[in-house]
């Protein structure tokens, strides 16, 4: 898939790690990079402006509300992801989990660095072109979960440096 872009794939666990690594070898994949860790830590690294894509599939819950703060769908990494997409690329994020839903809508609406790209409700209830099954997101599916597909296009407003990261 999209052989022309090179990928960069962050996971803490090592077996996710290692799952992946297999697949890239079976699949003989030479454009993706893993790091094993934070996401964000890889982020903060790559200059601004410079990321076509950022994927956050199925991220953590956290769905207490008192563990909120530990969401990846946060102001200071969304920030950040906003800092490090050029203007036009795209932030893509999904989830099964309603809680989750929900705080990202509020998070992301009204983000002046961000704009929704759905018009109709298929815009967010279908996969798009190009955005991976993964396997989380395939044992929702079998669950009988409703998956969401959010995409948002960077604007050309200067993103807020943030203090929180
Ligand atoms: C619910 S799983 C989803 C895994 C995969 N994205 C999928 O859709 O199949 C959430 C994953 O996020 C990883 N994770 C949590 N915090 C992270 C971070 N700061 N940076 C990168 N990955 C993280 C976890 O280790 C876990 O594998």
């Amino acid at each position: 898939m999209l052989p022309d872009h090179g990928f960069i794939g962050c996971e803490p666990f090592l077996n996710g790690v290692v799952g992946a690594l297999g697949h890239i070898r079976d699949k003989g994949l030479p454009n993706i990079r893993l790091h094993m860790g934070d996401a964000l830590s890889v982020l903060k690294r790559i200059p601004d402006g410079a990321l076509s894509f950022v994927y956050l599939l199925h991220p953590d819950p956290w769905p207490k509300a008192r563990h909120a703060k530990r969401r990846m769908m946060n102001k200071g990494p969304v920030e950040l992801i906003a800092r490090k997409l050029k203007p036009g690329g795209e932030f893509r994020f999904g989830t099964d989990h309603p809680v989750y839903l929900r705080w990202a809508l509020m998070v992301m609406n009204g983000h002046p660095a961000f704009e929704w790209l759905a018009k109709e409700p298929r815009d967010f209830l279908a996969r798009p072109g190009g955005w991976p099954e993964t396997r989380y997101e395939a044992k929702a599916r079998r669950q009988g979960h409703e998956v969401w597909y959010m995409r948002y296009r960077r604007t050309d407003t200067k993103p807020e440096m943030s203090s929180d990261l």
